[in-house]
């Protein structure tokens, strides 16, 4: 059997994702975001993700009876937090972990959402779903994994309805040169997370040569918190020590260059 890195680069996200889905869902819970929309609210992190996705989706122009597909979904965590408050919304999602997709069908009976939600293995850059099918397609925390941005995004034009939106929600590379050791943080985070972190600016400029309109970015620092995913890592920020999850994730990072971000746009 091939190694891993020597795995086509898909092979290798499901591989990540296969086995650590089970620490995400103990140590995170059912959303697997690094940033949380945060208004400064009080109370625990589910509800807090809830709030998130809940303003993620508002942020991304969905609304009660619409076809969403949630590509890159996880174990559906946005999804049901979405579908369980938008009356008549149907959620379609696909994710490269068949562990993720699992996961998802217990918590989405669970929600008794079997009839609005539905997860699948697939790739998102070849997309079992016919032309024009979406109203909306969101990527929460999730466009980074793809090597291929503009062959992406022509193939989820082709699911969208004409005048359906897109909306991404993730983490990015800052667009300035970066130092040395900018560029080393980057590289680790990168091979930790299996991910390709690039600038916005990038991917505004492959979803306007796929055939968007309207794209617009917008910078998200200011009302993200990564608090959870810290608490995740090390436990009580004041009395650290690390998780299991952790001891896979955590590094003493000093200048990583990356930011939270959005995007928005149009099919024509
Ligand atoms: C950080 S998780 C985010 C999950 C989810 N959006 C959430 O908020 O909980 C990244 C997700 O992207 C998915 N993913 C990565 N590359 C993919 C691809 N080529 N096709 C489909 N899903 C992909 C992974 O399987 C994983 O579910």
């Amino acid at each position: 059997m091939a190694s891993l890195s020597e795995a086509p680069y898909g092979g290798r996200v499901r591989a990540y994702y296969d086995a650590a889905t089970s620490g995400y869902l103990d140590f995170l819970g059912k959303t697997f975001q690094a940033g949380v929309l945060d208004t400064g609210g009080a109370g625990p992190s589910a509800a807090r993700y809830a709030a998130s996705n809940l303003r993620l989706a508002a942020r991304a122009g969905i609304s009660p009876g619409q076809r969403v597909l949630d590509a890159g979904c996880g174990v559906g965590g946005p999804a049901i937090d979405i579908a369980t408050t938008l009356p008549g919304l149907r959620i379609d999602g696909v994710t490269l972990s068949p562990v993720q997709a699992e996961k998802s069908r217990e918590l989405i009976a669970a929600a008794g959402l079997q009839e609005r939600v539905r997860i699948q293995v697939a790739d998102y850059h070849t997309l079992p779903f016919p032309d024009a099918t979406f109203d909306t397609v969101v990527f929460f925390e999730s466009s980074g994994y793809s090597p291929d941005p503009l062959g992406l995004f022509r193939e989820v034009l082709r699911v969208t309805r004409p005048g359906g939106r897109l909306y991404i929600k993730d983490v990015f590379r800052l667009a300035r040169q970066l130092s040395a050791r900018e560029q080393a943080e980057l590289d680790e985070f990168n091979h930790i997370y299996v991910h390709h972190t690039r600038p916005l600016g990038e991917l505004a400029e492959a979803a306007g040569r796929a055939g968007y309109s309207g794209v617009e970015t917008a910078c998200l620092d200011a009302d993200i918190t990564t608090r959870f995913m810290e608490e995740a890592m090390i436990g009580d920020l004041q009395e650290p020590s690390l998780t299991p999850f952790g001891e896979v994730h955590f590094r003493p990072f000093q200048v990583l260059p990356i930011t939270f971000g959005e995007l928005r746009a149009r099919r024509p």
